[in-house]
């Protein structure tokens, strides 16, 4: 057995030569004994240093729950606040070996509030194991961490019914919680659950075999996961290479540098590159410092092809007879792991292997109840949730369902504008084929329209607080363009909610959806060679960019109708502050529903300091100096 421990990962892959490494997530809550059981084949595997034995021994009368025998479980829960909280949080990951294996274990907490940590650790795992208290069985909660182990891709199950030592070893116990657990399992598509009695405290079939289990004929513990055979039967060797680099060191050399996500390489090999499509040959395979024959799965390569075709970061390089996919719209599952809701329609960055996309829900099709499975319906989703959704991205994705290819199926979505992670998906099947649905391309385009109107097109947009004068400016600004002669539409909030948008509330989620609808309404109107107003709250940025994003360079002009609440709430016209102080009204924008106020606006109208007429000469002022 190893003597390291395993803080420093480099050198202890490095000193693992090249055994077989088995990547397995824990799961299961503080009173199920789980940081006594991975601390025991830590210390048994001696993956621990002297030293960190001899603080073992002091912190275990310190902190210990063990009186004077060693507290294993310190070993794990290694961070001081978590000692003294008495609980793990985050993912940690561990590392030992065996004269056969290295592993590498994801550790993470069980708590509902955890979910996303379990969801992140399970998402690199071969396999889970389970951890069931003997007196307690299987629980609510060992129903949420398996549907998660499932859900994230993971087919082989231990089920470790621990503390057998306080059920005296008994068989009829452990069977009556296998059996519970199979019946409960059946429906997901685990490859094998293989359960093991055993006392992580006392150390009984961990890596010894128990003299107290006679009843038992099973590999203990270590010596299961020495051998478990975690490979697909059914193993695909097709190539799968996303593109991390291309190295062009000097006119001579071309060399695309990745990760082989699934299959092997080999110089001569025919290769496709996609979403292009092209074909090529494979010209040499660089590992390391110098060419190979062959290269496989989780291999760091250069490939070299024999003809000059163009490929980039995030192109994927696949075996050109067996291609997969190419889709831009797609049914997926996602899991939230951010306060901050989900909401349709809002924008988000994709990564998906070295592809980064715009992605937007486009539709929760049911939310799922992580403990029992039941489908639920829902318009936004929160942290820890879960849902199978649709999915739409802003370019085709070379993908395969996360079943088959956790690469090119596994996604995380980030925030826009805070660079935050909030999401990590599957993606289960494309919804249409990225070629099916073609621009189509129109003999009399904006140009043409525009000039027969003797106009620039433009899209100006009003944003501010409700009762801030948006509509009035917009409105005067309106009758002055009519006035001379040009071509003309005001989108207000209040009207355009009587028709195309009557289906929508003032949640976060609605008025993501409300400002998505009108913002492609304003820009099929500018299209069709009109100057467009749009008077909306808009309050978040995250949309008023989108929005943008819609427009040629110029064409979109953000105002930002900046009145303080105070001056709003005493101007009232519709009455609705009150309401909303009262409490009769809900979400109100700058009560209890956020105003996100433009940082670089193209404009600022403070209807505070002059009145309705001077702004929109401003406004008339910075039209014709971008003219
Ligand atoms: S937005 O936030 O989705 O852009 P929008 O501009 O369409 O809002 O609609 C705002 C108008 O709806 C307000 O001017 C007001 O008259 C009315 N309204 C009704 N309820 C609310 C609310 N909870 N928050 C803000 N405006 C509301």
């Amino acid at each position: 057995m190893s003597t390291l421990h395993a803080s420093d990962i480099t050198a202890f892959l490095e000193g693992q030569g090249n055994k077989e490494t088995l990547r397995f997530i824990t799961c299961g809550s503080v009173d199920d004994g789980k940081s006594t059981l991975i601390g025991r084949l830590l210390f048994e595997s001696k993956a621990i240093f002297d030293d960190q034995l001899q603080s073992l021994a002091s912190d275990s009368r310190q902190y210990g729950t063990q009186g004077e025998k060693v507290d294993l479980a310190l070993l794990v829960d290694g961070l001081q606040a978590e000692r003294e909280q008495g609980i793990t949080i985050d993912v940690a990951y561990r590392f030992f070996a065996t004269d056969k294996r290295r592993f590498i274990v994801a550790d993470t907490p069980g708590h509902e509030q955890y979910t996303r940590n379990m969801a992140t650790g399970a998402s690199t795992a071969d396999l889970a194991v389970i951890l069931i208290d003997a007196r307690k069985g299987v629980l609510t909660q060992t129903r949420r961490h398996s549907r998660i182990v499932a859900m994230m891709g993971i087919r082989h199950v231990v089920l470790a019914v621990n503390k057998m030592d306080l059920v005296e070893f008994g068989q009829e116990t452990f069977n009556r919680i296998v059996a519970d657990y199979q019946a409960f399992a059946a429906g997901f598509e685990f490859a094998k659950i293989e359960a093991i009695p055993l006392s992580g405290l006392d150390g009984d079939n961990v890596l010894q075999a128990s003299a107290r289990t006679p009843w038992y004929g099973g590999p203990t513990l270590m010596a299961y996961l020495d051998t478990v055979n975690v490979r697909e039967q059914n193993a695909r060797d097709v190539l799968r290479m996303p593109v991390q680099w291309v190295n062009r060191p000097n006119l001579d050399f071309r060399g695309f540098c990745g990760r082989i996500a699934e299959g092997v390489v080999r110089p001569g090999q025919a290769v496709r590159v996609l979403p292009s499509g092209v074909q090529s040959t494979v010209k040499s395979v660089i590992a390391g410092f110098g060419e190979v024959d062959v290269a496989s799965k989780g291999d760091s390569i250069t490939l070299t092809l024999t003809d000059e075709v163009d490929v980039s970061r995030g192109d994927v390089l696949v075996a050109a007879d067996s291609p997969p996919e190419v889709a831009d719209q797609f049914d997926a599952r996602l899991l939230w792991m951010s306060e901050h809701a989900m909401a349709p329609g809002r924008q988000y960055l994709m990564k998906l292997a070295c592809k980064e996309v715009t992605a937007t829900v486009t539709d929760i099709k049911y939310r799922e109840d992580v403990t029992t499975g039941a489908h639920l319906a829902a318009k936004s989703l929160g942290l820890n949730e879960m849902a199978t959704v649709n999915l739409s991205t802003s370019a085709p994705l070379v993908f395969e369902p996360y079943g088959v290819n956790r690469t090119l199926g596994g996604f995380i979505l980030i925030d826009k504008l805070t660079f935050e992670t909030v999401g990590a998906g599957m993606l289960d099947f494309a919804l249409r084929r990225a070629s099916n649905i073609h621009w189509q391309a129109l003999e009399l385009n904006k140009n043409t329209r525009a000039a027969q109107k003797h106009q620039t097109p433009r899209c100006i947009w009003f944003t501010g607080l409700s009762g801030s004068g948006k509509s009035t400016i917009a409105n005067l600004l309106d009758k002055r363009l009519h006035a001379e002669g040009k071509h003309t539409y005001l989108l207000d909030g209040d009207n355009v909610r009587h028709g195309l948008n009557r289906d929508l509330g003032f949640t976060e989620a609605d008025r993501v959806e409300n400002v998505r609808r009108v913002a492609e309404v304003a820009k099929l109107m500018v299209d069709a060679g009109l100057i467009v107003m749009v008077s909306f709250i808009s309050p978040f940025s995250s949309e008023r960019r989108m929005a943008r994003e819609l427009f040629a360079d110029g064409e979109f002009l953000e105002v930002f109708v900046d009145t303080p609440i105070e001056e709003c709430e005493r101007r009232d016209a519709k009455g609705l502050y009150a309401k909303a102080r009262k409490g009769e009204l809900k979400n109100f924008t700058g009560i209890d529903s956020p105003y996100e106020a433009p940082e670089n606006p193209e404009l600022r109208l403070q209807t505070a300091q002059q009145d309705p007429e001077a702004c929109v000469e401003q406004l008339l002022a910075a039209l014709a100096r971008i003219h």
